[in-house]
């Protein structure tokens, strides 16, 4: 009796060996046809040593049978199963052939603008500061010397919440420009200073070709001893340079802006054509008195740019909207 369960033992081991060492399909169905085929097979073999057990024997061997076959059937199951999968199958493989590569997303054209931006700037010694998109009115108008009737805060033009105040009851609005983070910056540091910060800005604009109600600009400031108008266009000029190529002039029109004085609209020209790019200016001396600077030490240029028109500008994009609907087929371009 002990020879059948001997003979199932043995069974088990060559079967187990052969399907772990088949390869592929065709290897595993030779192993098949050797131990499990329903005319050859070992297996058939072994049933036999059922037959020549005793009626009492036959109940635990034919249990014994059963589990063992189970076991070895499941197992071949598996490994077909596993070398049926397409990338375990061998194949010729020619190494001289590119690969197959990982299909990658990319960064939005705005965040790649956005990172030669800072890139660009940081070599002319700007570093990189940041401001809250959630403002008070104190940043993003008061100490900006925008005077309280002043056109700029009328709710209509502005994104204020409805749900929300500071902590001692003022309303909360979307900035409308970045030029708050000139004050943040000022408040916590001592010039000079020479910042840039990117970031959201939101107005509730008609949406068209050129306009959104969520932009991007680039904030800049510089304050210290002997900052003036020409260091401001020097900055500009080497800026646009850095993005556009050398051949690039810069063109100042008198503007008005509350918190600088002068204050400009800046213009390139690239190619055929002249560009607003945004506007600029010197730090209006109540601004810096507004955050504890001394006027008569220092003074300082500031400017916003408008980010999506640099990119428009350099890759020939006539809507702004393109930015914003998610169409791959756009978005793959850059
Ligand atoms: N904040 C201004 C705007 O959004 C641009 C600006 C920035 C002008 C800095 C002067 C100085 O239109």
């Amino acid at each position: 009796m002990s020879t059948a369960y001997e003979a199932f033992q043995v069974f088990e081991q060559e079967a187990t060996a052969a399907i772990e060492a088949a390869r592929n399909v065709a290897d595993l169905e030779q192993v098949r046809i050797l131990f499990l085929g329903k005319s050859k097979g070992r297996l058939k073999d072994l049933q036999s040593e059922l037959g020549k057990a005793t009626p009492a024997e036959r109940p635990a061997i034919g249990q014994a049978f059963n589990e063992m076959k189970l076991r070895v059937t499941q197992l071949f199951d598996t490994r077909v199963e596993v070398l049926s999968r397409p990338e375990s199958q061998p194949r010729d493989f020619d190494v001289t052939l590119p690969g197959n590569l990982p299909r990658l997303g990319r960064e939005h054209p705005i965040t790649q603008t956005i990172e030669e931006f800072k890139e660009i700037i940081g070599r002319f010694g700007f570093t990189v500061d940041d401001g809250p998109e959630l403002e008070d009115e104190y940043h993003n108008f008061d100490a900006l010397n925008i005077p309280k009737d002043h056109p700029a805060r009328d709710p209509l033009d502005n994104f204020y919440l409805a749900a929300a105040k500071t902590a001692n009851g003022q309303p909360i609005l979307l900035r409308s420009q970045t030029s708050t983070v000139q004050i943040r910056v000022m408040e916590r540091t001592r010039p000079p200073v020479r910042i840039v910060s990117v970031g959201r800005v939101y107005r509730p604009d008609e949406i068209d070709r050129t306009h959104h109600q969520m932009f991007h600009q680039m904030e800049g400031l510089m304050v210290g001893e002997g900052v003036t108008m020409a260091t401001l266009k020097s900055v500009l000029k080497m800026f646009a340079a850095a993005y556009l190529g050398e051949d690039v002039e810069i063109r100042f029109r008198p503007s008005f802006f509350p918190f600088t004085e002068p204050s400009v609209e800046v213009d390139v020209r690239w190619r055929d054509g002249w560009l607003e790019l945004g506007g600029a200016g010197m730090v209006d001396p109540q601004v810096l008195e507004n955050v504890g600077y001394d006027p008569e030490k220092i003074t300082g240029f500031a400017f916003g740019l408008g980010i999506a028109r640099f990119c428009m500008l350099r890759h020939g994009i006539d809507d702004i909207r393109l930015f914003y609907e998610n169409d791959l087929r756009f978005l793959k371009q850059f």
